[in-house]
Parts: structure tokens; sequence; C-alpha cells
């Protein structure tokens, strides 16, 4: 594992919060999503990306029930109860933390305890899964000094409950899966009913500029559980017809054309964007696989339209950047990502253009907005690790 100026920190700080140093090291990807919105839920697949926002930590075995974690971020600290999981002290971040002990209580293992400081580079809660990466980190540590393992797609299930079950936010399995089973230097393809992914080849002068419009989203208590009930809703529907019919994944874009009559009106938009946007993932896998860069910009261009008209999950912060992105110097193809309604947005740009790209998003997008943005060039990144802190030292 690479000694960062992150990690460099957070190792400093734990030694001088806890007197001692650290055991081991933690890290966890965010994520980006190039293509497949809110097919998760519907069964469908995801083209995405790990990324190398992300947080790292530093942890070690801890006397006692009371584990502690510290965010350099924020400047925060949570206390949690492992034997219920309950937060003893801490700010809001810290239902996540202890929605993560909970759900592996309820599994049955006893927990021991630790002591962490974590530095996260992944903006909060603008799509890019920062709290899917707390959650996997999370999870990492409870197993190593808890002395139990779990497979990965047991952790993506088991932080995906916590979320569920615990936060209260209806997601899909898109986040955990990405930031668990992230692989270095590779895009993946997921197929979020058998939980499998494959590789998917990528352009090696292309690389992803992701545009924060600066507008926050809020999952919880949002339109998303209207959005899964209206999937829901078309599905039940559908299964009328067809009994084969589990989710939308299942539905052809003939056949719902043909009984799109039967559907609400928000439902038939609904669907006929999740059977589109589904159909894209396999469009723009193809479209790497046989190297017809000149296909992307079309591919995006309709995620988004469909996104803003069809599914109804953009904003006037995200129509304008979408403007600036697609005008930029460099640029091969733009769209949402993450869940939608604000947040983060990206592009697929020429590397050697990525300044001139930054330069002209920034600046249309504060004339449009008056708003000025954050653009990160990211590469992809290994999914949740754990290494001993002394393997920095041999480095
Ligand atoms: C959020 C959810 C995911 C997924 C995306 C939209 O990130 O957490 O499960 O539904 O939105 O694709």
């Amino acid at each position: 594992m690479e000694k960062t100026k992150e990690m460099t920190e957070v190792i400093h700080l734990f030694k001088k919060l806890f007197s001692t140093d650290p055991e081991f090291a933690v890290k966890s990807p965010g994520r980006v999503d190039l293509m497949g919105s809110h097919t998760d839920y519907n069964h469908g697949y995801v083209v995405t990306m790990p990324i190398d926002l992300k947080i790292e930590c530093a942890f070690s075995l801890c006397e006692g029930n009371v584990l502690t974690m510290y965010s350099c971020n924020l400047d925060s600290t949570v206390k949690i109860d492992i034997k219920t999981g309950d937060i003893i002290e801490g700010d809001d971040w810290g239902k996540y933390v202890s929605a993560v002990v909970k759900v592996v209580l309820d599994e049955g293992y006893d927990l021991k305890a630790f002591n962490s400081v974590f530095c996260s580079t992944i903006p909060i809660g603008s799509g890019l899964s920062s709290s899917a990466a707390l959650e996997a980190t999370v999870l990492a540590m409870l197993c190593k000094v808890s002395g139990f393992e779990i497979d990965k797609k047991n952790s993506a299930l088991l932080t995906q409950k916590a979320e569920n079950k615990y936060v209260g936010v209806n997601c899909g399995i898109l986040d955990q899966y990405s930031v668990i089973f992230g692989e270095k230097r590779s895009v993946i393809k997921l197929d979020c009913r058998e939980l499998t992914h494959k590789l998917v080849s990528w352009p090696k002068d292309i690389m992803i500029a992701i545009c924060n419009t600066n507008k926050a989203r809020q999952l919880h208590g949002s339109e998303y559980d209207e959005r899964r009930a209206q999937c829901e809703e078309a599905v039940a529907e559908f299964a009328k017809i067809d009994s084969n019919i589990k989710a939308l994944r299942d539905v052809g874009i003939v056949f719902f054309h043909k009984h799109k009559d039967k559907l609400s009106v928000n439902a038939a938009k609904r669907a006929q964007f999740i059977i589109e946007e589904n159909n894209r993932t396999h469009e723009l896998e193809a479209a790497l696989c046989n190297g017809e860069v000149d296909k992307l910009k079309d591919i995006f261009n309709r995620s988004f339209v469909g996104a803003r008209d069809l599914f109804e999950i953009s904003n006037d912060a995200m129509q304008s950047m979408y403007e600036s992105m697609s005008s930029a110097r460099g640029v091969v193809a733009s769209r949402q990502a993450g869940a939608g309604f604000g947040g983060c947005m990206a592009s697929l740009v020429y590397k050697d253009q990525l300044e001139d790209f930054k330069t002209d998003v920034f600046n249309k997008y504060k004339e449009l907005t008056g708003i000025e943005c954050q653009i990160y060039g990211v590469h992809t990144h290994q999914g949740t690790s754990i290494e001993s802190i002394k393997s920095f030292e041999t480095v």
C-alpha cells in the first residue's frame, strides 16, 4: 500500500490521540457510476468505477467495549458501545458506524473494540458513496480486531443492510458493491441481480473528471423512495401480463411500448428510463470493447436526457453543469452520477486536456449559476483493503 500524505497525517494523529502506534491501515474508495442510474434496485446492470477519492484510516484493537473513531476532516469523534451498537458520543456521521455495528451484532458475532483515526477525500453527501466507504471501512476494522472474516459479497450485503435497516436509506447494492469489490485499474460492469461483475476495457487516453455542482443532495426522506415505488408499481402491472417479470430488468423495450398504457403516466416514464438505461449499459460496454469512442457522447447524452425528462432526477444546477461539461475543451461525454437531485456529475475527458476541461467547466458553471464548483480528475482504485502499518515502513 502506498503511504500517502493523508495516511502519514492519520498515523501521526493516531499517535497523538491514543499515545501509541496504530497497528493497521484500511483504505476504502468512493465510486462513480458511468452508466446505469437507478438500475441497481431494478435488478439491472451498472458500469461503475471505484475511485481514488477515498477514506484512509489507521486503527488498533483496544481494551473495553467502546469503539472510537476520529475524523480529521470534521474534527469530530464518535464513540460506540460494541455490545449494543448504540452511540455513546458523536455527531451525525456516527449513525453509519452504529448501523454497521448493529447489523454485525444481529448476525451473532462477538465484537471487540478499536481506536481509529481517518481522513476522507470523498466529498460528503455528493453522490460518490462517502457513506458506503465509511460503512465498508468500519466493517473491515470490526472483522480484523474481532478475529473473523466476512467475504466480499456478504460484506456488500451487510453494509447495504446497515444503510437500509439502521440508517433508513432504502438504497440498492451499487455503492457498497463498488466500494468493496473495486479493482485497481479497472472499470467494472456489475450485475445487480447475480451480484457478480466483469471488467470493462478502457481507452488509455481517456480519464474521468467528476464535477461537483455544490448543490447538496439528501437521499434520506427524498424522492428516491418515490422513484423506487413507481418502478415497483410498473413491475406489478407488467407481472399481471407476464408472470416471469420480477423486476424492470425483465422487461424488453418492445413489450414496454406495447403495454405502457396500463401504467400511470409517472410509472411509465420511470419504467421507460430504466429499461433504456439498462440497455445503455450494454451499449457502453460494447462501444468500449470495440474501441468506438465516437459512440460514447451519444450514449451519455441519452442517459442525461432520460434522467432529466423521464426519471426526473435533474435540477437547474445539474442542467447548467451538463452544459458546462458538454461544451468544455477535451470532453468526450458527460452525464449525471449517483442518485441525481444535485451532487456530482461525470465526464469522460482526454487525459492531456484535463486542465483545459477544468478551466472551461469552472468558468462556464460560475457564469451560469454564480457557484464555484470543484472538479476532480480521478483514477480507478482498489476496493476496501487492510494492511499492517509495518508494511509502510518497509516501502
Ligand atoms: C444511490 C443509491 C444506489 C443507486 C444510486 C442510483 O447512490 O445508494 O443504490 O440506486 O443512487 O443509481
